[in-house]
């Protein structure tokens, strides 16, 4: 029996190949690996896709959080850490980096809990959380769709904090008829492989409108100054490769289709799936455009469900088994509101292949697994 895979990287190469070997040709002709012309290039299209005036290229999702959030230290506090008072409000239910990035940036975590229907911060509940500590808010936009970010936006305007997106998971997502990237102060995007639009290793981009953070962003990046010889600030080495940029200016083209075909495979999923009694299916917010970079679904009994699925040939992953304020890391370096949606979901969720060029037999042949599993 073939086993179907969560994502077929070689499949999605193959259908892409000539550009892709193509844009990796023009580097080998042109040797200039470090902020090539395929960097700029990169970054003038995807700020003028997100309608964001800034585009700036880095080595990856984690770092272009990490670079906004000190670079908002930097803007708001004249400081190159936040203090360890300062707290920024996220959710617990997302991937370590987003966490990470608030401890590396000097300040300390807020976790909030999710709605357990969309999976994203609860925005009622970053209200409760908001103390005159708090320096600004982390919404991730999970699996692909959109949090509320009219609520957001409009708590963090009235109590003057910063949004940092973490669009990691939801690259070509929308609020509203906006692209996401575009809606806070900055919009953090990975290239992680397996992303949406991933790159053939690390990489991630930085959105903004604001020129002083743009700026900030892009000496922080290259060592902390505007001469790498001269430097002003603690800065790193976070360069988005030029090799990675070709490949994704590359991608690039393909990624409304590629959104598209995600979509199309969660309708069918959707459709099939709704009335299946023991799994509840994700539900799509009127307002978000989802891009499903994940298909997830919750059941109660998961590891049943995933050893039955493995024996059809279905591969399935767990995103994430444990929510951040359970994690070491985290221990003593957090604040941990009520997080019972979070602890709840992590035992419960799993996600289904969402391989853009699937076929429908392998589409079929999920389904059938799921309710046989179920
Ligand atoms: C929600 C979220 N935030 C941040 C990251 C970090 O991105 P990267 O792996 O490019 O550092 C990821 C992905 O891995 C992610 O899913």
């Amino acid at each position: 029996m073939k086993q179907i895979p969560m994502l077929d990287l070689r499949g999605e190469y193959e259908y892409m190949k000539e550009k892709i070997d193509a844009a990796i040709a023009t580097c080998l002709g042109h040797q200039a690996w470090i902020l090539g012309p395929e960097v700029k290039a990169l970054e003038a299209k995807i700020a003028a896709y997100l309608g964001a005036k800034h585009g700036i290229g880095c080595s990856s999702g984690t770092e272009a959080l990490v670079l906004s959030l000190r670079a908002l230290a930097l803007k708001t506090k004249g400081q190159e850490y936040f203090d360890k008072t300062d707290e920024i409000i996220t959710t617990p239910f997302t991937f370590t980096a987003t966490g990470d990035a608030i401890l590396r940036s000097g300040a300390r975590p807020v976790f909030v809990d999710i709605d357990p229907v969309t999976y994203n911060i609860d925005p009622a509940n970053i209200e409760k959380a908001i103390t005159k500590n708090t320096v600004g808010i982390i919404p991730v936009h999970l699996y692909g769709q959109s949090c509320d970010m009219d609520r957001i936006m409009a708590m963090a305007e009235a109590k003057n904090l910063f949004v940092v997106e973490d669009i990691a998971q939801a690259f070509g997502g929308g609020w509203k008829g906006r692209k996401l990237g575009s809606i806070g102060t900055t919009g953090c995007f990975s290239f992680f492989p397996s992303k949406n639009l991933g790159g053939f290793g690390d990489g991630g981009m930085v959105s903004t409108n604001d020129d002083a953070l743009a700026e900030m962003i892009r000496m922080l990046l290259k060592h902390g100054g505007r001469d790498k010889y001269n430097v002003d600030h603690i800065g790193y080495n976070a360069r988005l490769d030029t090799l990675q940029a070709a490949v994704l200016l590359a991608k690039f083209e393909y990624i409304e289709e590629f959104n598209n075909r995600r979509r199309v495979i969660a309708e069918k999923y959707n459709a099939a799936l709704a009335g299946v009694e023991g799994i509840t299916v994700p539900t799509v917010i009127p307002d978000a455009h989802h891009v499903f970079h994940q298909y997830t679904i919750r059941t109660a009994n998961r590891d049943a469900f995933q050893a039955s699925l493995k024996e059809h040939g279905v591969s399935t992953m767990v995103y994430y088994p444990f929510p951040l304020h359970k994690m070491k890391v985290f221990d003593g370096r957090c604040v941990a509101h009520d997080l019972s949606n979070a602890e709840l979901a992590a035992t419960q969720v799993v996600s289904l292949p969402i391989e853009p060029l699937q076929d429908d037999e392998t589409t079929q042949r999920v389904i059938e697994a799921v309710k046989a599993a179920v």
